[in-house]
């Protein structure tokens, strides 16, 4: 029987230019790139890649990957393959987290705005989540700090996405870094620090990962990487870095146990990606790329909106976050934007709060240049009528 089941997250209405999706760009997905890495795997004829996997991924992966992030300028550090795990990707990874390190009932701490899933992800565990300021430099430690000494907060854990945030685009600076790790010790929280962004930046590179202020044997730093931005997301690769005791917690949960280590098929497969230099290759395509995308979204924003819009343009990642300082509400005017052919994230849906209607995400990765200017002219046209009334 034919069904017209989808095949892919991304829906896209016909006509449409939706500048919504955080997904990448199909014409740079790496095909010839993991044609070339399946071949080399499937030519040496190895069953082990077809077994259940060791419980805490692939050894020559996890040796293969340390290699690979200890010579990221991003990173500037020496990762030990003992401090990695192997997920299906960081929301996996996240999900698993609270499996294991949180009860129903507890308190957990977000960014506010942040990543618009991650809230469910915590919803879907029973974890009562409370909300953190931010501001142009990221996660306020400032408020943080005042939650846990003034209000008496006692968090499991808190999320925080430091690098090129998703929606806001900002970094968090190194000085913060290291703040939030001393108060994850003082108070005995975890910092799930989602670094998923980390590798994709423009012309400087980020502060150091979260981790790198916090890598003793007593660490209570989690940070989460993955192939979904640097390589492919159908792959569903990822991986956690954590203190060894932590990474044993994964490595021995219950559902690796039964299964295997996650996506063991795939993580040999994007090994041998790495061992080619594939990724290299392919990061450094995807940085140029992005980079001239997110110059045209910024020309397109300035000639197109003019003063109308306050913005910062972001300095790797994927998104442009826009506030309406004339208070436009953006769930309303969404579906004017939609009949006028273009589409984009509104600003409440990054906040469970219902607050930051005012604002707007759009992310550049997906389209061509082209294809962008006239999204976004098409969008400061439709805001200007409905503005107008
Ligand atoms: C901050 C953040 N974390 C995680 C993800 C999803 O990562 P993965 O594909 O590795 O599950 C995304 C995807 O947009 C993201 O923006």
């Amino acid at each position: 029987m034919k069904t017209r089941l989808p095949s892919l997250l991304v829906d896209i209405k016909e006509g449409v230019i939706d500048l919504g999706w955080g997904h990448p760009s199909p014409r740079l997905h790496p095909l010839e790139a993991v044609r070339a890495a399946a071949d080399r795997l499937l030519s040496r004829g190895d069953t082990e890649p077809l077994q259940y996997g060791a419980t805490q991924g692939y050894g020559p992966y996890l040796e293969t990957l340390a290699e690979f992030l200890s010579r990221q300028e991003s990173y500037g550090m020496s990762v030990d393959p003992r401090s990695l795990f192997l997920t299906a990707g960081a929301s996996q990874g996240l999900d698993l987290t609270c499996t294991l390190f949180a009860r129903e009932g507890d308190t957990v701490l977000v960014e506010e705005p942040t990543y618009f899933v991650i809230e469910g992800i915590f919803r879907a565990h029973h974890l009562s989540v409370r909300r953190v300021l931010t501001d142009k430099n990221g996660l306020d430690v400032d408020a943080l700090e005042d939650m846990l000494e003034n209000e008496g907060l006692r968090p499991r854990f808190i999320y925080t996405i430091p690098s090129y945030h998703n929606p806001t685009g900002t970094v968090l600076p190194e000085d913060r870094r290291k703040r939030l790790v001393e108060l994850a010790h003082r108070f005995d929280f975890l910092v799930l620090a989602d670094e998923v962004y980390q590798m994709i930046h423009f012309a400087h590179v980020p502060p150091k990962p979260v981790i790198s202020f916090d890598s003793g044997p007593d660490g209570r730093t989690i940070s989460y990487g993955s192939f979904s931005k640097i390589l492919s997301p159908g792959l569903r690769i990822g991986w956690i870095q954590a203190a060894p005791t932590i990474v044993d917690r994964f490595a021995d949960a219950a559902v690796t146990f039964s299964g295997g280590g996650f996506n063991h098929f795939a993580s040999a497969l994007v090994k041998e990606v790495i061992d080619m230099g594939l990724l290299d290759e392919n990061i450094g395509r995807l940085r140029v790329a992005y980079s001239e995308r997110a110059d045209a979204m910024d020309l397109a924003i300035r000639s197109h909106f003019g003063g109308s819009v306050d913005f910062c343009k972001p300095s790797g990642g994927y998104y442009f976050w826009l506030r309406f300082p004339g208070g436009l509400d953006t769930v309303e005017f969404l579906p004017r934007a939609e009949q006028q052919g273009v589409s984009f994230r509104p600003g409440n849906a990054f906040s469970e709060s219902g607050r930051f209607t005012d604002f707007l995400r759009l992310t550049y990765t997906l389209y061509e240049k082209e294809e962008l200017e006239e999204g976004v002219r098409r969008l400061a046209d439709v805001a200007a009528s409905f503005v107008s009334g």
